[in-house]
């Protein structure tokens, strides 16, 4: 008898039980999303990281709902197997009615469920989105979309009182229903502690190896942006470095007179 296929939300609810490790990655255009997606990937994320690997700016508070909503769009039409999960952009979950209001236009771009940053301060929001059946991703650590404030990408966790305030999130956080949580650069031991207090997957990004998962920025695993790769980053190929050989090779094509 052929193995049923598991819906994308019990491969994530499941992994954890099956003692895998969640694999999740980012995409923001359809060959990558459907690449990535052929690969087996569990958890595919619209994230607002696209700000900055995709458009170029400085970090992602310069993304807003209509670019996240695009790109949602796109990658969707690439998806078959995977969770498709889009980011709540900065500004664009202030309220718990906003949340929803864009969470139901995120969901109808095509995205499975919907990921936000925060922890205490977003329990309202996220109890909202599950009352109105919208599936969410937590999101706890450093919070990119406040890196203006804090100066700079800081480490999460490094005291006791900080990494208790996590650990408590997470617990929180999933009371709300959340399906997982990113935990975003965590010292490795409080990520650990998160993973053991919870029973939904953690998904660790800059956060150690002891979490039920982790995620990356596509571009980070391929090598294609090679003007800032964060510490964690182990690029698996080049493609920035083959896109200037590829490049120049067809230079030379162009200059032997190829048409
Ligand atoms: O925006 C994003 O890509 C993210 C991941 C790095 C977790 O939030």
């Amino acid at each position: 008898m052929a193995t049923p296929t598991l819906s994308p939300f019990d491969r994530i609810s499941q992994a954890r039980a099956e003692g895998r490790k969640l694999l999740a990655l980012t995409a923001y255009d359809y060959p990558t999303a459907r690449l990535v997606d052929e690969a087996g990937v569990d958890l595919i994320l619209v994230g607002d990281s696209l700000g900055m690997v995709f458009a170029g700016l400085p970090d992602t508070t310069g993304v807003t709902l209509d670019h996240i909503l695009y790109h949602t769009e796109v990658v969707a039409r690439g998806v078959n197997t995977a969770l498709l999960v889009a980011d709540f952009p900065i500004g664009s979950y202030e309220v718990p009615e906003q949340a929803v209001a864009n969470g139901k236009r995120l969901i109808g771009a095509g995205a499975h469920a919907v990921k936000l940053e925060g922890g205490l301060g977003q329990l309202g929001k996220l109890e909202a989105l599950r009352d109105a059946g919208i599936p969410t991703v937590g999101h706890i650590g450093m919070l990119p979309q406040r890196v203006r404030e804090e100066g700079g990408y800081k480490k999460k966790g490094k005291t006791s009182s900080e990494a208790d305030i996590l650990v408590e999130s997470a617990i929180s956080l999933q009371r709300t229903g959340v399906i997982a949580i990113v935990l975003e650069s965590i010292v490795p031991d409080v990520a650990r502690r998160i993973t053991e207090a919870i029973t939904i997957p953690t998904i660790g990004i800059g956060a150690g190896n002891d979490c039920s998962g982790q995620i990356r920025v596509i571009h980070d695993v391929i090598g294609s942006f090679p003007w800032f790769v964060p510490p964690f980053a182990r690029p698996h190929a080049d493609v920035a470095g083959e896109t200037l050989r590829a490049v120049a090779e067809f230079r030379n094509e162009v200059n032997q007179g190829a048409d």
